[in-house]
């Protein structure tokens, strides 16, 4: 290892093997321990670091720039960035990265698989069984809401989005409604039989309404206790966007009065911390922040992120060409 590396900061636990392929460019300090750094303790560990590796967990904004202005690049290993101020890292000349593509497919698997686990009480029914509760069939035991053949809500309707809407539409005959800011192609909507809808109308209409927003100051609690009262008693909610789009009191209150049947949730204001009302309702599927999480896609996502790293810091055979920067043009400067 040359004195000449540039040091970069890898922030997170990550795969080995993507370790040892940052130190073939850097000097890597790494975070052997998984620890999730407060941010006094991350700032004083970017000290001398033009470059780092970081995921959701890391927040990156003005003030932690303007103390390390040696800083080069930010690569998270997400596709969503909400916890990167994109502007004051563009104005600073740091070059941002995430990780799309590699990840929409299986993160559509787990946004359908937990819609159909909350609208099959597949969780719920689970607990009984391990509590020792079952002891007779009954005609309406956890009997559940229909999937095949009902109405998909999708929320948000970008590459993740469009994954769900196939899959229901395509999979199990689910009529597809969608919101979005920008409305598809129209041979997209055509595959997908796929028809784009007000809000008022998405809500209105939602046997199941499953969330792909990315998190912003203008999707801040998005849906909340007025949006949920807007839904079908029978409807459920599928959150695996961000914590903060869906107004977690709010929609605790919904579930305990069954104003909403169910809901299955990956992300939670305030993560990895979970609002005890929701600890307390039984139907709610909660998983912890898992969608993208199959063995294959985290690697790919690591590999991304470290991909982008190695480039935006001038090195290997794409330098200076990071293959999904946010704000490629702070290179160009
Ligand atoms: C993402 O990629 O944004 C996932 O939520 C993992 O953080």
């Amino acid at each position: 290892m040359s004195d000449k590396q540039p040091n970069v900061l890898v922030a997170r636990g990550v795969f080995p093997e993507v370790l040892a392929r940052l130190r073939e460019h850097f000097e890597v300090e790494a975070n052997p321990d998984d620890s999730v750094w407060p941010p006094a303790e991350l700032s004083r560990r970017l000290a001398g670091k033009v470059g780092v590796f970081t995921t959701g967990s890391e927040r990156i904004d003005a003030a932690l720039l303007d103390t390390h202005p040696q800083l080069r690049a930010v690569c998270n290993m997400a596709v969503g960035y909400n916890n990167i101020d994109l502007d004051a890292c563009t104005a600073r000349g740091v070059l941002v990265s995430n990780t799309p593509d590699v990840l929409t497919e299986t993160t559509a698997d787990f946004g359908f698989a937990l819609m159909m686990a909350t609208a099959r009480r597949i969780t719920e029914s689970e607990h009984f069984l391990r509590a020792g509760q079952w002891t007779k069939w009954s005609y309406d035991m956890f009997a559940g809401a229909e999937v095949h053949g009902s109405t998909l809500a999708v929320l948000g309707m970008g590459r993740i989005g469009q994954a769900i809407a196939r899959r229901g539409a395509l999979g199990f005959g689910m009529r597809v409604v969608y919101h979005n800011r920008s409305r598809l192609d129209a041979a997209i909507e055509r595959e997908l039989g796929a028809r784009w809808v007000d809000k008022a109308e998405l809500l209105r209409v939602a046997d199941h309404l499953v969330i792909v927003v990315p998190y912003s100051a203008q999707s801040h609690h998005l849906i909340g206790a007025a949006e949920l009262a807007q839904m079908k008693p029978s409807a459920t909610l599928t959150n695996i966007a961000r914590g903060g789009v869906v107004d977690d009191a709010a929609l605790a209150q919904a579930l305990r009065e069954r104003r909403i049947a169910a809901a299955g949730l990956d992300v939670f204001e305030g993560e990895p911390r979970v609002h005890p009302d929701l600890l307390s309702v039984p139907n709610v599927v909660l998983t912890p922040h898992i969608a993208s999480a199959s063995v294959a896609t985290r690697r790919a996502m690591a590999d991304l992120a470290a991909d982008n790293l190695i480039a935006a810091l001038g090195c290997g055979p794409a330098a200076g060409r990071p293959p999904t920067a946010l704000n490629p043009q702070v290179l160009a400067k």
